[in-house]
């Protein structure tokens, strides 16, 4: 089955078709920046222009970078606050004049690596964390997803964990890689606490960069790998919420 891949992010907004039994891009992605500021009708725009690009007709699934139940949009941190009780799936239905799904983009991302890459197999409870302008994440228990579970906003040392250890976080204070691991290590020992993982995976932009942080992170009994889909995970993971076996609404 073939399926287009949306995922909406804070900079970027990439799609492209996926081939979802063996969770493959089917043709090149295509990116466009993200309106600024990022408003429902912008971004659906946006996504109508995508779904043109690709001459699409077909299943439809759509990443979002906030709470997503039922097809409604609750939170949206790093999006405009206008997305906060939006249907977003009849808006963006509406706006390419076809259904789509709409998922979290982290727990999107979470469901394609357990199904293709660092968590293909794996049994027992799975963390899946995105670094990126936020921090997402995705819970796994015996391969089953627990949508929505928005641990990058925990409060760490009295802070919102990812105003201090996301990817931005690191950028906007200039972190050495070795004092942003500091951080991040105190924030996975955190969830480790909360949840014992077999394994955490961590995805999102900096995962291309794991070794630069993942080898000097230390006192964490899981097993701690990076994402293997890299930037695809979330375009692979939205086509894939369109197919049966992972429709939770
Ligand atoms: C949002 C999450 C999202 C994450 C990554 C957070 O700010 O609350 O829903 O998964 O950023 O985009």
């Amino acid at each position: 089955m073939h399926a287009l891949g949306i995922d909406i992010g804070g900079t970027g907004i990439k799609a492209a078709p996926v081939d979802v039994a063996v969770g493959t891009l089917l043709a090149e992605r295509q990116r466009i920046e993200t309106p600024h500021p990022a408003r429902p009708d912008a971004v659906a725009g946006v996504v109508r222009e995508l779904v043109a690009a690709f001459e699409w007709s077909g299943p439809i699934g759509v990443t979002f970078p906030g709470v997503v139940v039922g097809g409604e949009t609750r939170t949206a941190a790093n999006l405009d606050a206008a997305w906060v009780g939006m249907n977003a799936r009849e808006l963006l239905g509406r706006a390419v004049g076809q259904p789509v799904r709409v998922l979290n983009d982290a727990d999107a991302a979470g469901i394609a690596e357990m199904a293709f890459g660092a968590g293909k197999g794996i049994t027992g409870t799975v963390l899946m964390l995105t670094f990126g302008t936020g921090i997402g994440s995705a819970l796994f228990t015996d391969g089953k997803l627990v949508a929505n579970t928005e641990f990058g906003h925990i409060h760490l040392h009295g802070h919102d964990a990812e105003t201090r250890v996301s990817d931005q976080a690191r950028e906007l204070h200039d972190l050495s890689w070795g004092k942003w691991a500091g951080r991040v290590q105190d924030y996975l020992q955190y969830m480790e606490a909360l949840l014992s993982p077999e394994l955490i995976i961590i995805g999102g932009g900096v995962s291309k960069k794991a070794d630069k942080f993942v080898p000097l992170l230390e006192g964490i009994r899981a097993t701690i790998v990076p994402a293997t889909l890299r930037n695809d995970a979330g375009i692979v993971g939205a086509a894939m919420a369109t197919t049966p076996a992972y429709v939770t609404e």
